[in-house]
């Protein structure tokens, strides 16, 4: 069982998926079965370029397709419950992109088919599952640094206003909060836990998607300070303040291959080197999962997607984001 081939399947077949496949490539004992495209030759493409077994012209046939153990889902955030609940219903292990899903409401019903289904449903965070993130996890637990008192975390760059693109679409969950903010919102729960307090402020794309998002959680004894933004280039760096040392994750901090840890007014860099996209740490630990038959991460368990959602949930309520259709 330790080795059984995990054969993957690919719904939505976009600018993710394609970073996806490469990485899939490069990990052992799996193989990419079929992928699913709304476009049977946009499909039957995506196939050649990854070598794919098959492609689909329809997420459905996909989702009902024998040979396939686990399905990879990078629609935009607003589909995502739709399709995981698909294949979650059909049997299929889902891993599906970030956003988990567009609120609270959504996710647990996405967890409770799962459930219903007995199978094996994650959210596919992959910062959580790379090396830089998970020494600075390790640091913050075993405190070699003392207490971690603040994080500055900021992730922003600038794409001009097209309503036609995912990003700021509104009805497909377009804008700055849902798709990056929420990498600085992960950063904090995962090393400070759920905040006390949340104070926020956001300015708005004339559609109504937030352009930019700028937040504040208090806890007792720490603060974090988070930013997302589509307006401009940021540093995109995490500075974490321990009593004892400062660790910047550096440039792009979500899949960053270097951290610095400041201390004693020195400087150390780390480099933590692959050679992929960073998506095929996320994958092992899917294909591990699913190998031991586990119906739930141990890492990014269904709780911590829940307070993950929650937490943007409450953001977006400071602000005033709503999305149609009661999302
Ligand atoms: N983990 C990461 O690093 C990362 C990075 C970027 C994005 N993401 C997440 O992945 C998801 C997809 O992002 P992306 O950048 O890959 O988007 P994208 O390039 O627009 O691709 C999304 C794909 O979804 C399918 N789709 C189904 N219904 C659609 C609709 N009504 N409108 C547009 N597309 C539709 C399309 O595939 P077909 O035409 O083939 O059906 C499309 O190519 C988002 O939820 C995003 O948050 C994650």
């Amino acid at each position: 069982m330790k080795n059984k081939k995990i054969r993957w399947g690919i719904i939505g077949l976009g600018h993710i998926a394609n970073k996806f496949a490469t990485d899939l490539a490069a990990v052992e004992n799996t193989e990419l079965v079929a992928v699913a495209s709304r476009n049977l030759q946009n499909a039957k493409n995506f196939a050649e370029k990854h070598h794919g077994k098959k492609a689909y012209g329809s997420y459905l046939e996909l989702a009902n397709a024998a040979d396939v153990d686990a399905v990879y889902i990078a629609t935009p955030h607003s589909f995502h419950k739709e399709h995981a609940i698909l294949c979650l219903q059909n049997k299929k292990a889902v891993l599906c992109e970030k956003p988990f899903a567009m609120n609270l409401q959504e996710v647990t019903e996405m967890i409770q088919v799962a459930k219903e289904n007995d199978v094996l449903l994650m959210e596919a965070l992959w910062t959580f599952f790379l090396p830089h993130f998970t020494h600075v996890l390790e640091l913050v637990k075993s405190e070699k640094f003392g207490k971690l008192k603040n994080l500055e975390a900021d992730f922003g760059f600038h794409t001009p206003y097209n309503t036609a693109s995912r990003l700021f679409k509104k009805e497909v969950g377009g804008g700055s909060l849902l798709d990056i903010g929420i990498y600085p919102i992960f950063a904090a729960l995962a090393t400070l836990g759920a905040p006390d307090s949340i104070a926020a402020n956001a300015t708005f794309f004339e559609n109504g998607a937030d352009a930019s998002c700028d937040m504040v959680f208090q806890y007792d004894g720490a603060k974090a300070t988070l930013k997302s933004t589509l307006l401009e280039e940021t540093p995109s760096h995490a500075v974490f303040t321990f009593d004892n040392a400062i660790v910047k994750l550096n440039r792009q901090f979500h899949q960053s291959k270097c951290i610095t840890i400041i201390q004693h007014n020195t400087e150390e860099i780390m480099h933590f080197d692959f050679k992929t996209n960073g998506y095929n740490f996320e994958i092992e630990h899917f294909n591990n999962l699913l190998r031991a038959s586990k119906k739930e991460s141990n890492i990014m368990t269904f709780d911590f997607s829940k307070t993950l959602i929650k937490t943007v949930d409450n953001v977006r309520e400071i602000i005033g984001l709503s999305y149609p259709d009661s999302f």
